[in-house]
């Protein structure tokens, strides 16, 4: 099955609502995914297989007013049940995350969870290294507690770094030398 992940763009976003509405019961209204879509437009995301049909997405941004401690927040995230257990979710989550680095320095993420969310939880924990920092009670609005979890960002920051380096050292290593060119 090939699935392409790529940055999700305005045209998509009636397609993600329909996929939220088939998967969560934490639905929003389209001006909520329209702010995402034009404040972040870097780090939502989309699966969509071979026909261009969107079968996975997350929704994603930066949280306001922490400029000191700068943080991404994972708003929404789904995979439709055809395409589960691909490993879709993992993908679209890390180049959400790795786009909060790239773009605004994030140093975590954050999101919530239902305590009830077996495979959502699996996934954050096992997968992709969150943690819980908090319980937050009657969070949902059919009284479920939620997990507040975070995931440090260093490992994506360290492949920054890494993939600048390789950079420099690439454009020395082409830099073809002219007469005098080196000269101080
Ligand atoms: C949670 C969800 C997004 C996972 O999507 P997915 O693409 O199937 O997840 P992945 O294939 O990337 O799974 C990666 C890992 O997560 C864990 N995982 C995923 N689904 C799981 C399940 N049903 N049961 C147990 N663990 C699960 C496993 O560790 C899995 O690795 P493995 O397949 O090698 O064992 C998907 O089940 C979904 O859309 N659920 C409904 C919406 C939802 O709950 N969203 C999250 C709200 S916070």
């Amino acid at each position: 099955m090939a699935i392409n992940i790529r940055c999700a763009n305005t045209n998509d976003l009636l397609n993600i609502q329909h996929c939220n509405l088939q998967c969560l019961p934490e639905n929003y209204q389209m001006k909520y995914y329209l702010y995402h879509a034009l404040s972040w437009p870097q780090l939502s995301y989309v699966a969509e297989d071979e026909k261009g049909r969107i079968v996975g997405y997350v929704l994603a941004k930066m949280e306001e007013d922490c400029e000191d401690n700068p943080h991404g927040h994972i708003t929404s995230l789904a995979v439709k049940r055809s395409h589960r257990r691909l490993g879709i979710a993992q993908k679209l989550m890390n180049q959400a995350s790795r786009a909060m680095v790239e773009c605004f320095e994030a140093n975590y993420v954050s999101l919530h969870v239902r305590r009830s969310n077996r495979a959502a939880l699996n996934l954050y924990t096992s997968s992709l290294q969150f943690e819980v920092s908090e319980i937050e009670p009657k969070y949902y609005a059919d009284g479920e507690d939620a997990y507040a979890m975070k995931r440090d960002l260093s490992s994506f920051h360290l492949e920054k770094h890494i993939a600048k380096e390789n950079m420099i050292k690439e454009a020395n290593a082409a830099h073809t030398h002219i007469p005098r060119c080196c000269e101080h």
